[in-house]
């Protein structure tokens, strides 16, 4: 009998410096109630100067470690996903590896930004269906408070953005029940590349930290706002329809639906779209904006903690972003 992939365990670390929407209109021309009508978000939370991608990574792969109740030495693949990693490379596998004290087994770096979580979940599946790894730690988390663009020009991505990590230990269980990951499932289209990125650096530019560059604020994250939630308020619910067509399953047998946690609009609209009753969407934006790949991990974790998430349940994770790449999973918990 095949390998299933469990989830035994989920981990999330926040930094305890909370910015408020107030704290921003002291930056920018801006207002709380401009940002709560938009995004749905109250407050985010920032790094300290000096902690990495890399740390909050670390700290969130503990948590999920002590909640899987397995010895740290057991891992025997390492997935991190980011957008913000700590260097250009290497990769913040190796370094929260290093972190963990762990030596020898293989990191891989997954970059799909905001779907990097169910992306790297797939990969993890896929590896442990086919019997390749039996433990894995798979770990998502973004320091984008660094790197935006804090004047007018920029405040339609600033106010959006936060910092945190979540992580999941993946287990192989090959129990004859219906628990585990049921399917997963990956888009993309790279036509929409350029409508939520980050440009540069980048080594067309010969050299590519050029100091003009740097003037014309190339380093920043760009989006085109509208587009973007416009394809996410589509793409979500598409992928949701497609694993649920797969598993035999629909909207009604859903107990929890995880969105990437983009905007609370597009949660909404994703939710109205698909006919879902809102009590069965979980929603944190307002605490912690969007932390890109590590939103989804996030709130998984708090719902497991909290025990909104309960064993037997059936949880669907779903995300939209950058590429443009979307994405989603089904769990039977
Ligand atoms: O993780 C995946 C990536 N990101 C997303 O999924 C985000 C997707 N997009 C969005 O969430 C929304 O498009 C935004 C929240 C970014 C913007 O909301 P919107 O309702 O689409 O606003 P808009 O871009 O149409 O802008 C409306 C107005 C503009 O002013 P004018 O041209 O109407 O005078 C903007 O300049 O709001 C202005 N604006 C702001 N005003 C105050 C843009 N950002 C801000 C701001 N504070 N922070």
């Amino acid at each position: 009998m095949r390998n299933r992939s469990i989830i035994t365990g989920t981990g999330r670390f926040l930094p305890p410096r909370i910015i408020s929407n107030f704290d921003l209109e002291k930056k920018m021309n801006t207002t709380d109630e401009w940002i709560r009508q938009r995004s749905g978000i109250g407050e985010r939370r920032y790094a300290e100067a000096g902690v990495g991608s890399s740390d909050l990574a670390y700290e969130a792969a503990l948590k999920a470690i002590e909640n899987a109740q397995i010895e740290k030495s057991k891992i025997d693949f390492i997935i991190a996903a980011t957008l913000s990693p700590d260097h250009y490379f290497p990769g913040i596998g190796v370094l929260v590896q290093a972190k963990l004290g762990l030596s020898q087994i293989g990191a891989l770096d997954v970059r799909n930004q905001c779907c990097g979580f169910i992306y790297g979940l797939s990969v993890a599946d896929q590896y442990i269906k086919a019997g390749t790894y039996k433990k894995i730690l798979l770990v998502a988390a973004e320091k984008q408070s660094s790197n935006l663009d804090y004047s007018d020009e920029g405040r339609d991505m600033a106010v959006l953005f936060g910092d945190g990590g979540g992580a999941a230990i993946i287990e192989a269980s090959n129990s004859q029940g219906e628990m585990g990951i049921l399917s997963t499932h990956l888009f993309s289209d790279g036509k929409n590349a350029s409508d939520l990125w980050m440009e540069k650096p980048s080594p067309y530019d010969h050299p590519t930290f050029a100091k003009e560059l740097l003037a014309d604020k190339k380093f920043y994250p760009r989006m085109d706002g509208r587009t973007v939630f416009k394809n996410a308020v589509e793409k979500m619910p598409e992928a949701v329809q497609a694993a649920l067509k797969q598993n035999g399953l629909t909207i009604e047998d859903v107990d929890h639906l995880i969105p990437h946690q983009a905007n609370d609009r597009i949660s909404l609209m994703v939710a109205r779209n698909l006919r879902i009753p809102v009590e069965k969407v979980i929603r944190n934006i307002d605490r912690y904006g969007n932390t890109t790949a590590a939103s989804i991990p996030i709130a998984l974790d708090e719902a497991v903690e909290e025990g909104r998430i309960k064993a037997g349940d059936l949880v669907v994770l779903t995300a939209f972003g950058s590429g443009f790449t979307w994405a989603s999973a089904v769990i039977r918990w």
